[in-house]
C-alpha cells in the first residue's frame, strides 16, 4: 500500500493571508459535527484556497474512535523558571485558511464559522500574513532552519509509514504576543544574541557568540541522537495595538514540540529561559493531530 497523502496545505508556502480558527465543541450528536466540519470545508477551489484541519485528542477519539496516533496529548499548561508560562486553551477543532487573497480567505473563515457555529463555540480566531517575505514583526526571518527538501520537510512533520495515523502530522499551535516596544529598545547586537542569529545577514552566530539562552540554542536539539525537527509555518499578525506571532508547527512526534518548549522555559537540567520568552508572551496553547487526507474523508463519511 503507498503511503497515505498528508493534507496539501501544510506543505503550500508563500501565501500571502493566514485566518486561524479554533472551536470547542458542544454538541455531542458525531452526525450534527461531522456534517458541520463537512459543511466548513466544501466547495473549495484550490487554486484560491487551501485548508487544513486538524482535531484536538479528545475530539479525535470521539470522531474516530478506533485509532488515535501513539503520542497525540492534551497541551498542558507549561509552569517555567522565572514567572514565565504557556497556557494551555486546547481545544477541539483547528482550521488554518492560506491564500493570496484576504477577501477569499475571509469568505472561507465565515463559511467554516456559519457552519461550526451550530455545533461549537470558537476559541481563537487570529488572522496572520506574510510581512516583508517570511519576517517576524521583531525584523529577523523566520522560518530559515525548517528543513529544505520536500523529502526533508515531509521527514520531520509527517507520521512515518506503518506507525498508527501514518501521512498525518502532530501540530503545535500558540498565539505569542509579542512587547515591540520593549523588544526594539534593545539594540540590534544584544536582539542578535537573543535570537542566536544576524539581523541584516540572517547568519547563525558561531561559537562563543552564540549565547545557550538564545532562541536557537534552546530549539535547535538532539536527543538521543535525534534531530528534534520540525516544520514550522507560522504567521505574524498585528493591528496598531496587539502584534506578535501565530506560531504553527507539524511533526512526526509530539515529544518534538514538549522538549523544545521544555527547553526554552527552563524545565530543563540548566534552568536556563529562551531570551526572547522577556519578549514576547504565548497566550493560548494546543496540541493537534491533522490527518491524511483519506482518514479525513474516511473520519467524515
Ligand atoms: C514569539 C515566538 C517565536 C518567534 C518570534 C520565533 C522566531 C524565530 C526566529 C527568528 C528563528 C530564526 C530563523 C529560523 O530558523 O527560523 C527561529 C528559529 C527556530 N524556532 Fe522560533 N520563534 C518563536 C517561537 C518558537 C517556538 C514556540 C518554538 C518551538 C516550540 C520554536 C522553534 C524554533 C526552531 C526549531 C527554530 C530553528 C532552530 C535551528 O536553527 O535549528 N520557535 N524562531
Amino acid at each position: 500500500m503507498p503511503m497515505k497523502f498528508p493534507q496539501i496545505g501544510i506543505f503550500r508556502e508563500n501565501e500571502q493571508h493566514m485566518h486561524f480558527l479554533e472551536y470547542r465543541l458542544n454538541r455531542l450528536n458525531l452526525k450534527e459535527i461531522k456534517h458541520s466540519i463537512v459543511g466548513a470545508m466544501a466547495n473549495i477551489n484550490p487554486d484560491d484556497i487551501s485548508l487544513v484541519v486538524s482535531f484536538g485528542k479528545q475530539a479525535w477519539h470521539r470522531l474516530q474512535p478506533d485509532w488515535t496516533p501513539a503520542s497525540l496529548e492534551d497541551f498542558m499548561t507549561l509552569y517555567g523558571q522565572q514567572s514565565h508560562i504557556a497556557p494551555s486553551t486546547q481545544a477541539d477543532v483547528f482550521f488554518w485558511i492560506q491564500g493570496i487573497n484576504m477577501g477569499v480567505v475571509f469568505d472561507q473563515a465565515m463559511q467554516i464559522h456559519n457552519n461550526m457555529q451550530v455545533v461549537a463555540e470558537l476559541t481563537l480566531e487570529q488572522q496572520g500574513f506574510d510581512y516583508h517575505h517570511s519576517m517576524d514583526l521583531t525584523g529577523f526571518e523566520d522560518g530559515t532552519a525548517n528543513p529544505e527538501t520536500e523529502a526533508l520537510k515531509r521527514e520531520a512533520a509527517v507520521i512515518p509509514k506503518g506507525q498508527v495515523g501514518e501521512g498525518g502530522s502532530l501540530v503545535l499551535s500558540q498565539k505569542w504576543v509579542h512587547d515591540l516596544a520593549k523588544w526594539n529598545a534593545v539594540p540590534v547586537r544584544c536582539q542578535e544574541g537573543i535570537i542566536g542569529r544576524t539581523k541584516d545577514e540572517n547568519l547563525e552566530l558561531e561559537g562563543n557568540a552564540m549565547p545557550d539562552d538564545s532562541h536557537i540554542s534552546r530549539t535547535d536539539l538532539d536527543m538521543d541522537g535525534v534531530a528534534m525537527k520540525m516544520y514550522r509555518r507560522s504567521a505574524p499578525f498585528g493591528t496598531v495595538q496587539e502584534k506578535g506571532l501565530l506560531f504553527l508547527a507539524f511533526a512526526c512526534e509530539l515529544k518534538r514540540f514538549t522538549s523544545q518548549l521544555e527547553s526554552m522555559y527552563g524545565l530543563t537540567e540548566d534552568k536556563k529561559i529562551d531570551q526572547l520568552i522577556n519578549y514576547s508572551k504565548a497566550v493560548s496553547g494546543s496540541y493537534w493531530f491533522a490527518p491524511a487526507i483519506d482518514d479525513l474523508q474516511e473520519m467524515l463519511r
